[in-house]
């Protein structure tokens, strides 16, 4: 264990920890979930789920990993040998997300190119649709790959395996000390120029605005505890592999509250640069602001192209700071999430890191070829539409069951990490993680099962229809049924050994 790979620095893991949180949930997601649940009054339950699950989740993720350093699985194995099951279960729902994110990212990388000379034209839902992804069949069928969409998501898959070749120090950290205060300042450039726009005023009232009674919906709360897990990456296995790197003497509680407000402050940031720049476009066609909101593929692909359109000057330039900002954000993400397979795979089967990559980036790879079909992007709605419905906040809600009221282990971690950290975890935490949240995910998802998973589908992330239900739940079904069984399969394997006790001597 000693020769476990180790970040360099604090702010190596920091950096890491929150460009695995920043990723394409805060930019396409969350202004759009943010403006359709409540506009300024969503910040109640977004700051109640941030502040009862987000930030204590993470506290606990950081206390296992840096308990047990282990990956999820290795770590949930030393916590109790029966809840090894749950890491796999993470580990492979983050598998599946990578395989889609990946794609997204090569989408991003195409546009960025696009913006140069506004290659979308006047329509870019068509140019979207039709010119860039091919979209010609019915949901359910693949059609041919499209090559426009495989060549930069094979440069995406040589970026993120190439990044975790290198190691935890020299690859994942480096990386991440390049990418983030590189997007930060992409980021602030954008955003200032997007508040500087005229009729960005008029945007901004329109996602401030605050409509309190949305609040007394329960599906508002549960968007505000999904967008929590997704962006802050709980539950995802990332966090556990993640703090397993860290040095012995690391403050944990701090390290969390930083890694959570920082990911929240750049959702915010991403929320007032995406409503200035629709404030823009809406005072430029003379339509009211809500009528040009959209959020996901619709936001990022479509009407973001015409807001880049419209620019007043440097279009290409922004157009392209914009995908690029998006590329960034989505790599270092994408970095997390498949080093928590690497992880647990090199530790299961006792494989080099380099072959885990192999194995296991190379098969996310392959999978992910599916999404870069010309019907990828039916099979990529479905499987992200199962995931954040279900997949993520699911996960979280049996870790803290089982760890708060099964295992009690909540005292234990407790103690473990007020003995490292800075800030002293009270009551306060187990009262959020043994009550409150599994109450209130707990009901989430009995309203979910209840209200909509087993009959409709219906998405808002874009501007896009054409499903059938059938399709979307049994492929849904498809993909979680395939991560719990194949997680428990996992557990029947014998972890080898050696590679647990002396993991990972070549890298760091
Ligand atoms: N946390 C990552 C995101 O927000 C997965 O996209």
């Amino acid at each position: 264990m000693e020769n476990r790979a180790q970040w360099g620095t604090r702010a190596g893991f920091i950096l890491a920890a929150v460009g695995s949180a920043i990723g394409l949930g805060n930019i396409w997601r969350f202004p759009a979930v943010a403006y359709e649940n409540g506009g300024g009054a969503f910040f109640i339950p977004y700051l109640f789920a941030l502040l009862t699950a987000g930030i204590p989740l993470l506290v606990m993720e950081f206390t296992i990993g840096h308990k047990f350093k282990g990956s999820a699985p290795l770590s949930f194995f030393r916590m109790n040998k029966k809840t090894e099951w749950l890491g796999w279960w993470a580990v492979l729902v983050s598998f599946v997300i990578s395989t889609y994110y990946a794609v997204i990212i090569a989408w991003a990388i195409s546009y960025s190119i696009f913006s140069f000379n506004l290659s979308w034209g006047d329509d870019t839902e068509g140019f979207l649709f039709n010119n860039y992804l091919q979209l010609s069949v019915d949901p359910g069928q693949t059609g041919s790959l499209v090559p426009g969409v495989l060549i930069p998501l094979l440069i995406v898959w040589v970026i993120t395996l190439g990044v975790l070749f290198k190691g935890v120090k020299k690859g994942i950290e480096v990386a991440n000390k390049i990418f983030i205060p590189t997007l930060v300042v992409l980021f602030l450039i954008i955003v200032i120029r997007a508040i500087t726009l005229p009729g960005a005023a008029e945007g901004l009232q329109t996602f401030f605005a605050p409509n309190f009674e949305a609040i007394t919906d329960s599906s508002v709360w549960v968007a505000a505890y999904g967008q929590i897990f997704f962006s802050l990456s709980i539950a995802f296995a990332i966090m556990i592999t993640y703090s397993s790197y860290l040095p012995k003497k690391s403050d944990l509680t701090n390290n969390a509250f930083i890694a959570g407000f920082g990911n929240s402050s750049f959702e915010l940031l991403a929320g007032i640069g995406v409503f200035g720049a629709l404030g823009f476009m809406a005072s430029q066609s003379n339509v009211p602001v809500s009528e040009v909101v959209s959020g996901g593929v619709g936001l990022a692909f479509v009407v973001f192209p015409q807001i880049i359109n419209e620019f007043p000057a440097l279009n290409g330039l922004f157009g392209f700071l914009f995908f690029a900002s998006l590329v960034l954000a989505g790599l270092s993400s994408l970095i997390s999430i498949s080093e928590t397979y690497v992880a647990g795979f090199s530790e299961k089967f006792g494989l080099s890191r380099k072959a885990a990559v192999g194995f296991g980036g190379g098969l996310a790879a392959i999978i992910s070829l599916l999404f870069a079909t010309q019907g990828g992007l039916f099979f990529l709605d479905a499987a992200d539409y199962f995931i954040n419905q279900f997949g993520v906040a699911f996960i979280g809600l049996v870790e803290v069951v089982v760890i708060a009221w099964f295992l009690h282990n909540l005292s234990d971690f407790q103690a473990h990490a007020n003995g490292i950290s800075d800030i002293r975890l009270g009551g306060w935490w187990k009262i959020c993680l043994g009550v409150i949240t599994p109450i209130v995910l707990g009901f989430m998802m009995f309203d979910l099962f209840k209200t909509n998973l087993l009959k409709q589908f219906d998405t808002e992330t874009g501007n896009y229809e054409g499903y059938t239900d059938g399709f979307i739940l049994y492929g849904g079904w498809f993909v979680a049924a395939f991560a719990i069984i194949v997680g428990f399969l996992m557990t029947l394997k014998r972890w080898d050994a050696k590679a647990v006790d002396e993991v990972k001597k070549e890298v760091g």
